[in-house]
């Protein structure tokens, strides 16, 4: 079985081959746009992944892949960068349909995935160890060594871009990679896959298994030769994970979203902070882990700072994909009625609709749309200042000084991103030194940019590190060789 002339997979990839799945059971899969089932996928269940789990166990131990130097796999990762940009638009067609975000986002997030491979292929052979002063008849060095097969479960907010910032390292380093993507979005997922055969990769290096997260997912990160599991979802699904790894005493990254705050001075250059903001919130229809979701504005200068948010605010409009619009529906009806259901508490709970973009009047009525909505000021201690919303809802709230921004900002379980908007350089450098978060940005914002900055959370938001160097790191481990020479 292969691609069809859609480009659509039907299947799991497993050593280089699209093949059926054993139980014959698949899942729907709706455009959010309409809201209509357009494909379906097939669902892998335990057969596939012990098949894709010995193939990158054989990969490892006895086949190609294990024997290549790292230059070689940074040629494939190269080679593999060059056919997902050669295959730039059919795989534009299927994110955009998948997950209904608009045109340019999906060239951008396709465009992302290809330089995730562009950059860990220039890496793939420069993750060196060190050597270290002992007794005088010895000789000791460190060197890095891949996990060995690592399971990848990555959500659907940016399945193409998720793919990318966690197979191009793990492969770089020398794992092989078993995915599991999203059952909401996946087409990109397993079209890359098959340019990945395409572009040399030993059978067993990658393998991508789709299906339900119960049923799939579950299954993947409790099989027993599985060395490492990297995680991107919710916190939920992220202690499931933790523990499932602990009970095998492996490792596991786990990037759980967050609640990041933006810090809003009167002295900040309102031309860089308010696109900043509100492009933080509504790109990708505020399904982005790292969303600056909560806005800290100075009271002082309250009224004139979110009059300028609210302006930039009403003026969004939400729309197909073709339309190419400021933001397209969320991912599905369920995820519909979560944003909905927190805007009508924070209505019952008395808090003010400050501004509201516009849905399209031409969409398809049954399309998972939200008009991008403003809100505050919000107490600090309502769901909507406090959960992860995943959606295009922004809340601001007052503070009166630094001291009351910092601890704001940290007033919360979660830990990911932060920006501070102010022309006072000692001020920007004190927060960001003492906010607790795993990126902090001064003087600008980009949720879920930066292929080569270290990326990852503290306290709910999880722990250990994506993009850059650091996931090379994270994805491998360490050994030191100590030769008693004499
Ligand atoms: P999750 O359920 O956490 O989905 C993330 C990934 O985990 C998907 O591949 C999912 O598969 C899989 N999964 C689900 N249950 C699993 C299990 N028991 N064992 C192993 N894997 C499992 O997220 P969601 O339900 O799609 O979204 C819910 C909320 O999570 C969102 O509203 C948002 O707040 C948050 N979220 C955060 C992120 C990031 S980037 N941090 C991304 C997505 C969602 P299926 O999707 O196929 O079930």
């Amino acid at each position: 079985m292969s691609s069809n002339p859609e480009g659509l997979v039907r299947g799991a990839f497993i050593a280089n081959e699209v093949v059926p799945v054993a139980s014959g059971s698949s899942v729907p899969v709706l455009a959010p746009s309409d809201g209509i089932a357009f494909t379906e996928i097939a669902e892998a269940g335990e057969v596939e992944i012990d098949a894709a789990v010995a193939a990158g166990r054989q990969a490892l131990e006895s086949g190609e892949w294990g024997r290549l130097p790292g230059y070689e796999r940074g040629r494939l990762l190269a080679r593999l960068s060059r056919g997902i940009l050669d295959h730039a638009e059919e795989l534009v067609a299927l994110e955009a349909r998948d997950t209904g975000k608009p045109l340019g986002q999906a060239r951008a997030d396709i465009a992302a995935a290809a330089r995730y491979f562009e950059f860990y292929a220039g890496a793939a052979d420069k993750l060196h160890g060190e050597t270290i002063p002992y007794f005088n008849e010895f000789f000791v060095a460190t060197e890095r060594e891949p996990h060995g097969v690592v399971a990848h479960i990555i959500p659907w907010n940016y399945p193409a871009q998720m793919f990318g910032r966690n197979v191009a390292p793990s492969l770089a380093v020398g794992n092989a990679a078993v995915v599991k993507p999203a059952e909401d979005a996946c087409l990109s997922v397993l079209r890359m896959a098959q340019l990945a055969a395409e572009a040399g990769f030993p059978a067993g290096a990658l393998a991508v298994l789709p299906g339900r997260g119960s049923v799939t997912g579950a299954a993947l990160s409790a099989h027993g030769d599985i060395d490492y599991i990297a995680f991107t979802g919710s916190p939920g699904v992220g202690e499931l994970i933790q523990v499932a790894a602990a009970r095998r005493a492996i490792g596991c990254t786990l990037e759980l979203g967050g609640k990041s705050p933006h810090l809003l001075f009167g002295d900040a250059d309102l031309s860089l902070a308010i696109p900043a903001i509100v492009n933080g919130i509504v790109n990708n229809a505020g399904q982005t882990c790292s969303a600056g979701s909560r806005v800290l504005v100075e009271r002082a200068h309250f009224d004139r700072l979110v009059a300028a948010i609210a302006d930039g605010f009403g003026k969004l409009r939400a729309g197909t994909p073709e339309m190419n619009l400021d933001l397209g529906p969320v991912i599905n009806a369920r995820q519909q009625q979560r944003v909905e259901r927190y805007c009508e508490q924070a209505k019952a709970d008395g808090i003010a609709l400050l501004a509201e973009g516009t849905v399209d009047a031409a969409v398809p009525a049954g399309g998972f749309y939200i008009p991008p909505r403003l809100y505050g000021p919000v107490p600090p201690d309502n769901a909507l200042a406090r959960e992860e919303v995943f959606g295009p809802v922004l809340c601001v709230m007052p503070f009166e000084d630094e001291a009351d921004a910092l601890r704001l900002a940290n007033d919360s379980e979660f830990g990911l991103l932060a920006g501070v908007w102010t022309s006072d350089g000692g001020r920007a450098m004190r927060l960001a030194r003492k906010i607790r978060a795993g990126q902090v940005y001064i003087n600008g914002f980009a949720a879920g940019g930066g292929i080569e900055l270290p990326f990852g959370g503290v306290k709910r938001s999880g722990h250990g590190r994506e993009k850059g160097l650091a996931a090379m790191h994270e994805l491998s481990t360490m050994k030191t060789i100590i030769h008693r020479h004499g």
